[in-house]
């Protein structure tokens, strides 16, 4: 409760903050009289739904599932844990230009196609705007209904009016409350609006998406400040050259964490990539020197992906070490390794390594791919195209175990390999019978090499 004093004259009942001798209304002399007002004090946030909750022992809720509903993507499906969560609320994060309005309208699409009415914040582009790319990924719907507004208490209005089932923001970066003195994209800002957002996803059952950029620098208030708050995180990732874009759930409380969704930007927008081992190997030249293929792990599938390495003459006194897709530092310590335990020599050579098609792996299990490419490029000696390599290396030059040895052996097979050098400690416990491969074990770098290179 909030008290203010006002003064109100007592013959027509007009209200003003300070004393005068005449009323400013009536004109009359000397009718002012001191009243002390109770304001009842507004909920803070406008879309919280007043309905009361009370306590409910833990063996008598229901045990209903989440009604869900489909999002015209298997592959977001399977991300989102089945669906989307009637009610949830869903924040997407990634770079600016990576693709998430695109996304979003091809989603948008299959949600009015299911009989859902949707309403489209679009604060940062115009409607017409938004209809050009609409209508460039061939979406006409006439439930899917526009708005381009960055004021919050305008688009609560309309959320109220046309109670939409389907919510997006589009982004959150831009949209503001006019009672906060401080910038859109501002942390009280984003916070704000996101209570906002959750309450009406929670309180009116409004599956709700919300986009957020994601800043480098950090100063800017970015997506992160509000994870906590919504249900799902979704990230968009990816490299723009390359064309293919990875959709990433951080955290998920209705489904797995961790997954991965891949995607390839067309002219017509985003098309899911179903084998996604097909795409990375496709441009890949059999039977050169410094090529390895990894069974890598991406959310809960395994990707067979191809790591290059070239080591060259250096033309100066200082050579060069460049990777690209993996990490700077573990490059420096397996080529220690190699000089280490194998006596090779890289002081005058240049070593860069990548991983084709863009992608970035963080996960230890590509050490000995990495190690054998560079090994294959000094030697000049190619590796057999139908063999992979996976396992991590360490400082005494042994291979460690990988996890998950077996989904990544099962992708081998699918994509027709024939062979696969694992860490012998994963060699134990694996059947066979339902993995039709050569399997080598390896325990140390000497091992490899020499089983490698005859
Ligand atoms: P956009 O979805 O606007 O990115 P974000 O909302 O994340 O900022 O656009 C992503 C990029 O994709 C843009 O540079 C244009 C391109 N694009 C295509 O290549 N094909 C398409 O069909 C569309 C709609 C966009
Ligand atoms: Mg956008």
């Amino acid at each position: 409760m909030k008290t203010k004093t006002a003064w109100v004259c007592v013959e027509c009942g007009s209200k003003q903050t300070k004393w005068s001798g005449s009323c400013f209304a009536c004109k009359q002399w000397d009718t002012l009289q001191e009243h002390t007002m109770v304001e009842e004090k507004k909920s803070k946030f406008e879309s919280k739904n007043s309905m009361s909750s009370k306590p409910i022992a833990l063996n008598q809720v229901d045990a209903k599932d989440y009604m869900r509903f489909a999002t015209g993507f298997s592959e977001v499906d399977r991300l989102l844990g089945g669906g989307v969560v009637e009610g949830s609320l869903t924040l997407i994060g990634g770079d600016p230009g990576i693709g998430k309005s695109t996304l979003m309208l091809q989603l948008t699409d299959y949600f009015a196609k299911q009989g859902k009415k949707v309403l489209y914040v679009c604060g940062e582009e115009s409607v017409h705007q938004t209809h050009l790319r609409a209508k460039r990924l061939n979406i006409q719907s006439g439930s899917i209904l526009l708005l381009n507004e960055t004021i919050f208490s305008q688009i609560k209005m309309f959320v109220d009016e046309i109670k939409p089932d389907v919510f997006i923001l589009d982004s959150i970066q831009i949209v503001y409350k006019n009672e906060i003195p401080s910038l859109p994209g501002s942390v009280t800002q984003i916070k704000e609006i996101a209570m906002e957002c959750m309450h009406i996803a929670k309180g009116l059952g409004i599956s709700t998406f919300v986009i957020g950029h994601v800043t480098k620098s950090g100063e800017l208030a970015g997506p992160r400040v509000l994870e906590h708050i919504v249900d799902t995180v979704l990230e968009f990732e990816g490299d723009r050259q390359h064309g293919y874009r990875m959709l990433r759930s951080m955290k998920n409380r209705f489904g797995p964490t961790d997954e991965v969704a891949l995607f390839q930007m067309h002219s017509d927008g985003l098309k899911e990539v179903k084998h996604p081992s097909e795409m990375f190997l496709e441009e890949r030249v059999q039977g050169a020197s410094g090529s390895v293929i990894v069974p890598t792990i991406e959310g809960s599938r395994a990707i067979l992906v191809e790591i290059q390495a070239l080591v060259a003459q250096s033309a100066f006194a200082t050579c060069t070490r460049r990777s690209t897709g993996v990490d700077q530092n573990r490059l420096a310590l397996l080529l220690a390794v190699l000089e280490k335990k194998m006596g090779y020599h890289f002081h005058s050579l240049d070593v860069f390594v990548s991983i084709a098609g863009g992608l970035k792996i963080i996960e230890p299990a590509i050490d000995l791919p990495v190690l054998i490419a560079i090994a294959s490029s000094f030697a000049n000696q190619a590796i057999d195209p139908l063999t992979l390599v996976v396992g991590e290396v360490g400082l005494a030059g042994e291979v460690r175990s990988v996890p998950r040895i077996e989904s990544r052996l099962k992708e081998a097979v699918h994509m027709g390999f024939k062979r696969c050098i694992i860490p012998k400690k994963n060699c134990k416990g694996l059947n066979l019978k339902e993995i039709p491969l050569d399997i080598i074990g390896v325990d140390s770098v000497e091992d490899v090499i020499s089983k490698i290179f005859v």
